[in-house]
């Protein structure tokens, strides 16, 4: 059986036995020096001024939302768009926070969303933020969304959790808004087993991810920074200086083990992308050319494409389901990540009417699967899953 994820980690007993000493020798293991270092190595390699580390992916979307809340940037009840094939934790914590969400239709070329369904959705209501998710390490017409959000006044956020490393027009994912987020749970492209981020070049953003992160109060600000708080807010009784809880927070600390790990794999990072990016052609060239079969997905835009899975589209039900018999006991698939939302249970108690007529989104919800693009697949994975892909279900 191909699993969906092969390895917790890249280079993965090597990596266990140095978490296994770094245990051992380290005393508090609360967050401390290794996320901090982690904070800095990545905020580098994203090409941004912060990076707040987070317990995971699900944390950095409901801090950053929470966040804006604090500074006033947007307020209750305010429209957030999102992609309406997602994540679940992309689209609660808008509802969570008393904002409304609006879904966005994707396109079934890029399975993201374009400039084009997104103006389509901001016709019928006024939106705030764009909450874009960057689908399983594709991504649509940035440059255009982006222009277009400027335009209207709408801060962009990207939810960058399926696609770190792809590099759009020059520029990594994540370098298109106010502020992204990134997920480090195993299955994703660089695990800390659990874990997340967010990145942002506004100071006062990462200031307030900070105090949201814990507890509200100014225990990660860093000398200055308590100094500076402080003294804005005039709390000058030392005793109560460190239990001064400045804003609305949460405790979505990561630990020192996470920050150790984000440390070791961030060195392989760009190996992983690597292999990975080789994988996806290999499928790409196999899979996506049986147009009979499949919708193609379109990749040539893209100067490096990072994803953990390979998406499939059929032309219809009955070609999904000889695919998910052929795969039984062989390869493990799943839809695509979780399907439509407008779909999900969750959005139809609390966002009743909001759902797209016809969409995109849902189609791919009915027919679309995905399997894992692993670097640590061999070559013999890569041929049994050609061959599982490229077999020709209409002659079945
Ligand atoms: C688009 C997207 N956003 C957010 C998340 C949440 O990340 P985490 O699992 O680290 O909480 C995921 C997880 O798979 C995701 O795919």
């Amino acid at each position: 059986m191909i699993p969906l994820v092969k390895n917790v980690f890249f280079k993965e007993k090597g990596t266990k036995k140095k978490l296994c000493r770094f245990i051992e020798k380290t005393d508090a293991l609360s967050f401390g020096k290794e996320c901090e270092k982690f904070e800095n190595s990545f905020a580098l390699w994203q090409n941004r001024k912060h990076a707040v580390f987070f317990n995971s992916g699900s944390s950095a979307n409901l801090a950053i939302l929470q966040t804006l809340l604090n500074l006033g940037t947007i307020k209750r009840g305010d429209s957030v768009a999102f992609s309406a094939l997602t994540w679940a934790t992309n689209v609660m914590p808008i509802i969570e926070l008393g904002l409304k969400a609006i879904p966005v239709d994707v396109e079934i070329e890029t399975l993201n969303v374009s400039s084009r369904t997104f103006k389509s959705a901001t016709e019928k209501n006024p939106i705030r933020v764009l909450f874009i998710t960057h689908l399983l390490g594709f991504c649509g017409d940035m440059e255009k969304i982006q222009s277009y959000c400027k335009e209207k006044n709408i801060l962009i956020l990207e939810d960058t959790c399926e696609a770190l490393g792809t590099v759009y027009k020059g520029k990594k994912l994540g370098n298109f808004g106010l502020a992204s987020t990134f997920s480090f749970f195993a299955a994703h492209h660089l695990s800390t087993i659990e874990g997340g981020a967010v990145c942002t070049d506004d100071p006062k953003l990462a200031r307030m991810l900070k105090i949201v992160r814990a507890h509200g109060w100014d225990r990660n600000l860093g000398e200055d920074g308590q100094k500076k708080i402080r003294k804005e807010f005039g709390v000058s009784d030392s005793l109560y200086a460190k239990y001064t809880f400045y804003d609305l927070g949460y405790n979505l600390r990561p630990t020192e083990i996470s920050g150790f790990l984000g440390n070791a794999q961030l060195s392989h990072l760009n190996t992983i992308v690597k292999k990975r990016e080789s994988n996806f052609k290999k499928f790409a060239e196999a899979i996506y050319t049986r147009t009979d079969l499949y919708y193609p997905i379109q990749s040539n835009h893209l100067d490096v494409i990072s994803n953990f899975a390979f998406p499939i589209i059929c032309k219809t039900k009955e070609i999904r389901d000889s695919i998910i018999e052929a795969c039984n006991k062989k390869v493990e698939i799943r839809p695509i990540v979780g399907g439509d939302m407008t779909k999900q249970p969750f959005f139809k108690k609390y966002m009743k009417g909001s759902q797209i007529i016809n969409s995109t989104s849902s189609l791919i919800h009915e027919q679309g699967i995905y399997f894992g693009n692993n670097p640590d697949l061999s070559n013999s994975d890569i041929k049994i899953l050609i061959s599982i892909f490229s077999h020709d279900y209409k002659k079945n």
